[in-house]
This record gives C-alpha cells, sequence and structure tokens, in this order.
C-alpha cells in the first residue's frame, strides 16, 4: 500500500486508505477552524478548547467512536448506503472481497474520498475543505452518481453529531451541559446555542452558535432530525440508526425549536429520481458563529456546489502561494517531500500542539520554544511580519531570565500563571537567539537589537525558587520600575539576561542546572541536582554568538550600549569565579534579588567591546570545561559527550552494567556549539552509528535503553523504549544532528540523517502516514504524532540553509552549498525557488564534474544570464544588488560548482 505524489504540489492519491489505523488529515484556516478527518470521515472540528462543533477525539476514537461525518444514502426506499462507509453491514464486510474500493485525492486543506458500491449501484464523492477566505466553517460537496443501467430513487440523510461545547465536557459533565443546548431548526439546517458554558472558566453566558446546513442550487432540506437520540432510535446506534429503518421516515420541519439534548446535524432531502450515470449533489456546511445570524452568514453562501466549487480552487491556490519553497533536486519525490514539510509550520501555528488527534494533551495554544523555531520557517518563506513577531515574543521574558510559559492567542500575549504552578525550562533561554541570529543574518537588522520591549511580570520571582508577593495581578503582566512606569529595555538586554542569568545557574559539576526539564520535556525528574550539559554548550555558543552580533554593530560605529544597571553585576572581570561554583550562585541571587519585585529603572552606559570580552571569556570557559570534564569513552572504544547530571549527582552517559548509555542531544549540542573539536566530530558519528542509528526506524534514535525507569532523571524512562522521548526516532532532535553535522561541514552525514528520516517517512508501507514529517517514529516504524512538529521548521531551515547552503550573512545572501553528488539530477544541477529581501529566486547550482562537497567551491555566480562579481567573495551577492532586481518575477541565479576543496 501506498500513496502516489501528483503534480508538483504535493497533491497524492491513495487507494483504500480506510484499512490503515490512525490516519487522519488536517483541515484548517487561518480564522481558527481546525478540523481532523479520517478516511471514514471521522475526526472533529474545533475552534478552541471550549468549542468544540464536532465531539473530540484523541487517536483511538478514530476508530472506535461512531460519531462522525456521516452521509446516508436510501436507495429505493429500501437499502441504506453509507457514504463513509460507516454502517454496520458496510463495517462486516469491510475485511472480505466485497469491500467497497475508496480512493482518497488530498493536497494542502482539501480532502477527497471516492467510495463505489457495484451492489448499491452507486459511486460517491465526498469533498471537504475549509475556506482560506476565513469563514468559520468546514465545507462538505456530496456527490452520489448512478453507475447502474436503472432509474434509481436517492434520498440523503446527514447524520452528524453536534457536541457543541467544551473538550472539559466530554466525560465531565458530559450529560449535564448537553441540558443547556437550545436546538433550532432553519430553511436550510440545524443550529445549536447553548445558553450557558460549564468549564474550568466557572459558569458563563455562552456566546457561540454551531450548525450544519445543507442545500444545492435548487434544493433545501425537506425536514430534519435535530435530536441524536430521535435518530438512533431506543436500542440503535449511528452505525444502525433505528429512524432509518423505520418504513417512514419522521422528521421534524423548518422553524422546529427544542432544547436539552444532544443534538444532531441530520438534514433530510427530498428523494431524487436518478438516471443512469447521473450525478446529484449537495453541499453540507459545519460552522461556527458569534450568534446565529453570524453562523447563518458563515454558512449559508456556501450552499451550492457553484460556491463551493469556487471556494475548493481559491483554498487550493491559496495555499499553494503561501508554501513559496521549492525544491528540484534529483529525487523529485524528496522535492515533494519538503512541500510537505514546509506546509507544517503552517499547520502548527495554526493548531499548536494540541488539536490533532494524536495531540491529545494542553488545551490549546504553542509553547515558548514553538513560538520562536516557527518562525524560523517563516523566515524562509513569509519574512515580512516576522520582525515585529520576534519584538512581541520578547515580551514574554522575565527580568531574571525566565519566561512566561503561558502563551495567549494574540501576538505578544503572554499570562500569569493563576494557579502559580513552578516550572523552569533550562534551554528555554536558547531559542530567542538562535532565531533572532538567523533574522538577522537573513535581514541585514541588526538594528532590531537596539529596539525595546518590556518584561513580562507575575508572581514567580528568582528564576521560580520564590514568590514575590508583593505583586498582584491588577498590576497586569509588565515588569515596573521604582517610578511605578513600565520598564523596558532593548532587544539585547533581553538577549544578554537570558543568557547571562543561565551561565550562573550552576549545579555541582559546574553545569547550567536542568531544573523543571530541558528540550526534552521528559527529562522532568531532576530539579535538584539535575544539570544539561548539552544545553549548557549551547549557551556558550549563544554567548560567543552574542559577541560576534555586538562586533557587527561595532563595525557600524555602534560601540555604547544602555543597559539596566543591574546587569553589571553578572559582567565580570574576574573570571575566576567562573570556577567558584558558590560564587557563581550567589551573584546570580543578587541579580535576581535586586529586581524581584521592581527594578530601578536607572541605566547604566556599557562599551561593545567590554561586553564582547566579557561574553567570549565566559564562552570559551564553558566549551573548555565541558571538553575536559565531559568526553566519555566506553570500552569499546567510541566516544562522544555525556550531556546530562541525574538528580543523585551522577553522570548520565557511557558504559553501565545495563548497557551503554548514549543520548543524542548532548551530541547534536556539543556539535552545533563548536563545543566538540573537529576530531570529535567523527568520533561522535562513529559512536552514534554504532548505538542509536537503527535504519529500521528512520535513522538515530534519541538514546539507548536504559534498562531502568530512571525516577531521577525523568518521566522519559517510564515510556516503553522505542517511543517518544524514551529512544524514539524524534524527528525534532533528529533533524538538528542533521542541522549539526552540516554546521560542522560533516555533510555526508548530515545529508545521512536526514535523508534516513525522509526515506522512511516517504515509505507508507512502514511510517504509515501521509507526506509529511512526523514527531517521532515508534518502536514498530509508525510514524505519529503526524504535522505538527517544531522538526519541519528545523528541517526547512536545514536543506535550505545547509543543504543547499543559501543563506543570509548579516543581509548579504552567501552560497555553501553542501549537496552530495547524488543529490544532482542528470543534467547535474540541483535548484532552489525562495523569496529573499523581497524578491522570488530560483537558484541553480551546476555541477558538471560531478563532485563532491568536499571538493567543489563555488566558482561563478550569473544572475538572469549576466555574470555577478561581488566586491567581496565569489560566494556572496550584495543585498544592495538583489533589492535592486525589479520585483515580481523571478529570477534566475545561476552558481557554477568547480575546483577544489572548500574555502
Ligand atoms: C515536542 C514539543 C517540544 C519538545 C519536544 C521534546 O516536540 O513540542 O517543545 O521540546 O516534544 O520533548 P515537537 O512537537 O516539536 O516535535
Amino acid at each position: 500500500m501506498k500513496y502516489e505524489l501528483l503534480g508538483e504540489q504535493g497533491d497524492f492519491i491513495m487507494e483504500n486508505p480506510d484499512l490503515v489505523s490512525g490516519l487522519y488529515f488536517p483541515l484548517a484556516n487561518e480564522a481558527g477552524v481546525m478540523s481532523s478527518i479520517s478516511p471514514d470521515l471521522g475526526g472533529d472540528s474545533k475552534m478552541d478548547q471550549n468549542s468544540f462543533l464536532l465531539p473530540p477525539v484523541s487517536i483511538d476514537n478514530l476508530h472506535n467512536d461512531r460519531s462522525s461525518r456521516n452521509i446516508w444514502c436510501r436507495i429505493n426506499g429500501k437499502e441504506l448506503w453509507s457514504l463513509t462507509g460507516r454502517s454496520a453491514w458496510q463495517q462486516a464486510k469491510k475485511f472480505s472481497r466485497y469491500k467497497e474500493p475508496v480512493v482518497l485525492e488530498a493536497g494542502f486543506m482539501h480532502h477527497k474520498i471516492t467510495r463505489i458500491s457495484e451492489e448499491i449501484g452507486c459511486k460517491a464523492e465526498l469533498s471537504s475543505v475549509v475556506p482560506a477566505t476565513g469563514e468559520t466553517v468546514e465545507l462538505m460537496k456530496i456527490q452520489i452518481q448512478n453507475i447502474s443501467n436503472e432509474y434509481k430513487n436517492l434520498q440523503v440523510i446527514t447524520a452528524i453529531p453536534m457536541y457543541a461545547r467544551s473538550a472539559d465536557n466530554i466525560r465531565d459533565h458530559r450529560h449535564v451541559t448537553a441540558l443547556l443546548h437550545r436546538i433550532k431548526t432553519t430553511d436550510c439546517g440545524v443550529m445549536v446555542t447553548p445558553t450557558m458554558t460549564f468549564d474550568e472558566r466557572g459558569h458563563k453566558r455562552n456566546d457561540r452558535s454551531y450548525g450544519v446546513f445543507g442545500g444545492n442550487e435548487t434544493q433545501k432540506p425537506m425536514g430534519y432530525y435535530p435530536v441524536l437520540g430521535d435518530f438512533i432510535g431506543e436500542g440503535g446506534n449511528l452505525e444502525t440508526p433505528r429512524a432509518l429503518f423505520e418504513s417512514c421516515l419522521d422528521v421534524k420541519g423548518a422553524n422546529y425549536e427544542t432544547g436539552g439534548y444532544e443534538a444532531l446535524g441530520g438534514l433530510c432531502f427530498s428523494e431524487c429520481r436518478v438516471a443512469p450515470q447521473e450525478t446529484i449533489t449537495y453541499v453540507i456546511a459545519m460552522g461556527y458563529g458569534k450568534s446565529e445570524k453570524d453562523l447563518m452568514e458563515n454558512c449559508c453562501g456556501f450552499l451550492s456546489e457553484a460556491a463551493f466549487d469556487r471556494c475548493w480552487n481559491e483554498t487550493k491556490e491559496y495555499w499553494k502561494e503561501k508554501v513559496n519553497v521549492s525544491l528540484q533536486t534529483g529525487d523529485s519525490e524528496f522535492d515533494r517531500f519538503m512541500k510537505w514539510v514546509s506546509f507544517q509550520p503552517m499547520l502548527r501555528r495554526i493548531y499548536g500542539c494540541s488539536f490533532l488527534p494524536h495531540h491529545d494533551y494542553g488545551k490549546g495554544g504553542r509553547g515558548w520554544r514553538d513560538l520562536w523555531q516557527d518562525c524560523l520557517a517563516l523566515l524562509m518563506m513569509n519574512p515580512g511580519g516576522v520582525r515585529q513577531m520576534l519584538l512581541d515574543h520578547f515580551g514574554g521574558v522575565r527580568f531574571d531570565g525566565t519566561n512566561a510559559t503561558i502563551i495567549g492567542s494574540g501576538q505578544g500575549e503572554f499570562i500569569a500563571d493563576r494557579n502559580n504552578i513552578t516550572r523552569v525550562w533550562m534551554d528555554h533561554g536558547i531559542w530567542p537567539f538562535l532565531t533572532t541570529e538567523l533574522y538577522i543574518h537573513q535581514t541585514g537588522d541588526l538594528g532590531i537589537l537596539l529596539e525595546s520591549n518590556s518584561y513580562f511580570k507575575d508572581m514567580q520571582a528568582v528564576r521560580g525558587e520564590e514568590k514575590d508577593t508583593l505583586w498582584k495581578p491588577e498590576e497586569g503582566e509588565r515588569l515596573k520600575d521604582k517610578e511605578n512606569h513600565i520598564y523596558t529595555g532593548t532587544i539585547l538586554e533581553h538577549l544578554l539576561i537570558q543568557n547571562l542569568t543561565s551561565f550562573y545557574e550552576v549545579g555541582e559539576h559546574n553545569h547550567i542546572r536542568i531544573r523543571g526539564a530541558d528540550w526534552n520535556d521528559a527529562l522532568d525528574l531532576a530539579n535538584e541536582r539535575g544539570e544539561s550539559v548539552a544545553f549548557t554548550a549551547m549557551y556558550a555558543s549563544n554567548l560567543d554568538g552574542l559577541a560576534a552580533l555586538l562586533a557587527a554593530l561595532g563595525a557600524q560605529g555602534i560601540n555604547e550600549f544602555q543597559l539596566a544597571e543591574e546587569i553589571l553585576v553578572l559582567l565580570t572581570e574576574d573570571e575566576t569565579i567562573y570556577d567558584d561554583i558558590n560564587r557563581k550562585k550567589e551573584i546570580l541571587a543578587e541579580y535576581c534579588k535586586k529586581s524581584i519585585h521592581q527594578v530601578s529603572g536607572e541605566k547604566m552606559t556599557i562599551r561593545g567591546d567590554r561586553l564582547q570580552k566579557d561574553l567570549k571569556g565566559k564562552a570559551e570557559w564553558i566549551y573548555n570545561h565541558i571538553r575536559e570534564t565531559e568526553w566519555v569513552t566506553s570500552k569499546d572504544g567510541h566516544g562522544w559527550y555525556n550531556g546530562y547530571y541525574d538528580n543523585s549527582g551522577n553522570k548520565v552517559e557511557g558504559d553501565h552494567e545495563t548497557g551503554v548509555r548514549m543520548m543524542l542531544t548532548s551530541q547534536v549540542f556539543t556539535l552545533m556549539s563548536g563545543t566538540a573539536t573537529d576530531d570529535q566530530v567523527r568520533e561522535i558519528v562513529k559512536s552514534a552509528n554504532a548505538y542509536l542509528y537503527r535504519r529500521e526506524v528512520g535513522g538515530y534514535r534519541l538514546n539507548t535503553d536504559f534498562h531502568e525507569v530512571k525516577m531521577d532523571l525523568g518521566r522519559m524512562f517510564g515510556f516503553a523504549y522505542g517511543h517518544k522521548e524514551n529512544g524514539a526516532v524524534f524527528s525534532h532532535m533528529a533533524v538538528m544532528f542533521g542541522n549539526a553535522l552540516y554546521r560542522r561541514q560533516a555533510s555526508k552525514e548530515g545529508y545521512g540523517a536526514l535523508f534516513a528520516l525522509f526515506d522512511h517517512c516517504s515509505d507508507f508501507e512502514k511510517s504509515r502516514i501521509y507526506p509529511g514529517i512526523p514527531e517521532y517514529i515508534d518502536a514498530s516504524g509508525r510514524g505519529v504524532y503526524h504535522y505538527l512538529t517544531g522538526a519541519a521548521s528545523w528541517y526547512l531551515v536545514t536543506v535550505l540553509t545547509q543543504m543547499f547552503g543559501i543563506r543570509g550573512y548579516y543581509g548579504n545572501l552567501t552560497f555553501r552549498p553542501q549537496l552530495l553528488k547524488e543529490q544532482f539530477d542528470e543534467n547535474n544541477q540541483a535548484s532552489a525557488s525562495l523569496e529573499f529581501a523581497g524578491r522570488s529566486l530560483k537558484i541553480i547550482y551546476k555541477n558538471p564534474d560531478q563532485l563532491e562537497p568536499e571538493t567543489y567551491q563555488v566558482h561563478g555566480i550569473t544572475i538572469n544570464g549576466v555574470s555577478y562579481q561581488s566586491g567581496r567573495q565569489d560566494s556572496i551577492i550584495e543585498r544592495e544588488h538583489i533589492i535592486s532586481l525589479p520585483e515580481h518575477q523571478l529570477h534566475i541565479i545561476e552558481i557554477s560548482l568547480n575546483g577544489t576543496g572548500r574555502d
């Protein structure tokens, strides 16, 4: 079984997807409609945690629940056929030779299922889409063709349960909240407007209406089943609904009102006499509104085939335009896979991390890491709004260097945790710098560092170790100075605070404490004594990187900076204290306590060169400390970095009586940060290949099997080995491993890490997912938690900036390709189309001598056929030159690769 990719945009077709478990597909829009749909039209639709139109589903409900977007057809007044295969009799034949053939055709935000029944003599097509134009509705076009040689009488009845409330009520007050339902029929559908909402927000007046409407150019429903219980009948269910087995349908008319029951989008159309080969068509709109009027406005304009088709085409076009990166390599399957990978960060921006069937944790929103990592992909595709987005995100940093963890739905909206749950993830300070640095290189906008924003304030203080009891929610969630004015500092100041405070927060081995966890959320049981060497290494590289940005500002004549005076204590000339764990802790405590409730508001002026020296000194100290203390070797002769200390204060990695213990994260960040020496790069790859690489599950696993439920490190050890954070191929880290290897010029190995993942994911027999990259691959090789993963952003950025080596350097465009010989096509070319500096560029690499990256270098550049000579280096095009190219047209940049060796 597999799917077949069609065209260049990632559209695909697949036979009998209903024979595979766990498949779901996203349908959504930027107005907040989030649907998931399975091959038999299960899944759900919601706008947020408290507004589910269809009953909320987790992965297992996808198969075991009877609620779905079911469409029935009664044929000649007798047989009942479910267009989605969800009747008891069709289910019973599913695994026999009488199974009805089903075909899926799908692409970005559109999904069509075709089902044929020779026995019934009908073909059904169900096309689903959520309009990109922003109406809060999911649409379905129903088409039934009479494929027999006889006339048939066909009658369509929809049976779509309307849950119409908060996911919290799926178990908690499920029945009582049905009593809140007020159900109404109109001349084209059924609406539910609950009187109140009962959920964690308390008992509130409800302001959301839900509805299912239907019709076509000439017909409206002839009647309704607005109440679920009436439709399924005594002893029936949604796959054997008693109402349809009664000899005469007992439907309600328009303007019928009732309440207190589970509601059903049960729309009954008049029977039609359908000639052989003739098709009947209806459109169903399942929508949301802020009022009944708003609901009808969102839905009713779509109830014709013409309106549906227009929406279908517009939506396809919209998302095609949005995914504006495309590749042409020697492997067209890879190029089309990359279309889906590029689309995934857009899905994550809409769905957050909670609203597809596997993602059944959390109540919506995105986390701190996601905010910053989703920007990486945006920087590649739509850099326009990113500047403001970054500035706004910095408003989530606290003055103690930690950050808000509850992120509101509006950009720059951060919320204090009313339950006062204190949790500090030690890696959170890493990501803002990485994204800001990429932004600066892609745009040349160093000035962003000098822009200002406020700091987040809540009751948590001293990096989560204390509470600021003086703070009251009424004061607002922004830090104030002693004059009670909102305090603002530069983005540079925010970054310095995040990275410097971390530098001082060390444990007993003088690495940064892991606190609540690091990137691996499941390393959450080492709060007291645990340390993350892996991310300590990355903080060093951030400190170094900050120094580099300061040097670049210096080169522009900006050599003095205004910083909050409180920061001075974190900038010490005395490097001897770096070895002194207690002194470090004291310095951090002194800093944090000074600003526990408010800051002075006084600024000091500091010279850039002094800052640079300080930051570099700290970075250097960390690099050396890790190099000297954390390289481990196993008795079978392999070497790699230990990345963790557990809550008992012990080194985690190395030989152990239960077997070798190695973690991929530790290698990724020691490589990426430059802590690992060039010789160690090779050693690490060898060790990772020996202990972590499993081709059959998609490449590099997150860790070896510790054979221990390690209660002094994290809940991950409670997961069975090979699953999620315990030893799965976790895409995000596997991709970052690839990125780190490319950064260290290990092109072949970097490619190997990315390729293994692609190769596995796109082999449907093994991965069992639609095109794209899942959060992880489980022990059996199945891709799980599809679509919503930070791995997609990193994959895209790595392919463009490392594999293709097309990246900004302080705004200029540079070319450092690391494409392997095998990645070029039959004409020895590989190309990428993307936006840079507001211009559409197609960059074509030519490798006529079929060289490998170690032996080629950029030899000549032409732009639109004209040779380009940069004032600087062969492999740079200056930004001014790109900006001088006309807008709104594609510019062809051809780059010859030739010669010997890397420069
Ligand atoms: C998920 C989380 C991410 C976390 C990771 C490891 O990864 O979203 O924040 O770091 O698990 O615990 P993702 O969904 O990005 O693949």
